[in-house]
């Protein structure tokens, strides 16, 4: 990680309070919440020794050569508003990629519900982010951000789902970079966090699973499935049709696709 440059070139974009990086850290979401940090604090590590992936997962990335990152940004939502965080997020990350491989077309990008990066139908790159304070109005929000862009081999559990930037597209990226254009975005498009229908209506354009068969896993009842995607409504809520032709609404899980 060419430290000194990304430094030089956040602090002339003049974004962030602080950046915070770490050659080794046990997880920068962990350290996020444990410490009191500013708003607009970016908080970067080579390697986590255990990073967090959603549903208490562990996040797999190569030191030095991907991106795991959390960044501090307050945001004057309600509780039930606490998802477009995600939403935003992960559409940002999705339009930086796109932009950046505007011209290789071996390089294909989507969505998957709820917050995935797909890169020609794997993983390449996924979000969680917490909340601090869920009573106060202006909540703090603690968004990691893991991105697979150099690793060039993924454990056996993952490797038929999981992909990099440079696995793809053969060519090695410059992690730097690709950061500060992210960041660059996120700041950019912000107040597209307070218009969630606008917000929602750019996420689903490029959502991968919409008018599919999936499978769907519901982890808090044990509920694994079989449906048809329709869609994913403006509250960020995924629309099934189970095979009984009943349309359910759900909150959280997660997506396997058929191939
Ligand atoms: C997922 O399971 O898709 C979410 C993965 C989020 C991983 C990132 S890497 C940086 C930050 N710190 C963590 O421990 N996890 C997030």
């Amino acid at each position: 990680m060419n430290l000194d440059l990304l430094t030089a070139k956040l602090k002339k974009e003049k974004l962030l309070s602080e950046i915070i990086y770490f050659k080794e850290i046990e997880s920068t979401n962990f350290y996020a919440k444990k410490n009191y940090l500013k708003d607009d604090t970016l908080i970067l590590t080579s390697i986590q020794t255990r990073g967090k992936g959603r549903f208490s997962r562990i996040w797999q990335s190569s030191a030095d050569k991907d991106l795991t990152l959390t960044l501090i940004k307050h945001f004057n939502l309600r509780i039930d508003e606490s998802h477009l965080v995600n939403f935003y997020t992960s559409y940002i990350l999705f339009y930086t990629l796109k932009k950046i491989f505007s011209e290789n077309d071996k390089m294909q990008f989507s969505l998957k519900w709820p917050n995935d990066i797909m890169l020609n139908g794997k993983k390449v790159a996924g979000i969680l982010s917490e909340v601090s304070n869920l009573k106060s109005s202006f909540k703090k929000f603690i968004i990691g951000i893991g991105i697979n862009v150099n690793s060039i081999s993924f454990s056996e559990e993952i490797n038929s789902r999981a992909t990099s930037l440079f696995k793809e597209s053969k060519i090695e990226i410059n992690a730097e970079e690709l950061l500060i254009s992210f960041i660059k975005n996120f700041y950019l498009k912000i107040n597209l966090i307070t218009d969630k229908n606008k917000l929602m209506k750019e996420w689903v354009k490029d959502s991968i699973v919409d008018g599919k068969e999936i499978q769907f896993k519901k982890f808090d009842d044990d509920l694994e499935i079989k449906a048809y995607a329709v869609g994913v409504d403006n509250d960020g809520a995924l629309i099934l049709r189970l095979k009984n032709g009943e349309e359910k609404k759900f909150y959280s899980g997660e997506i396997g696709l058929i191939v």
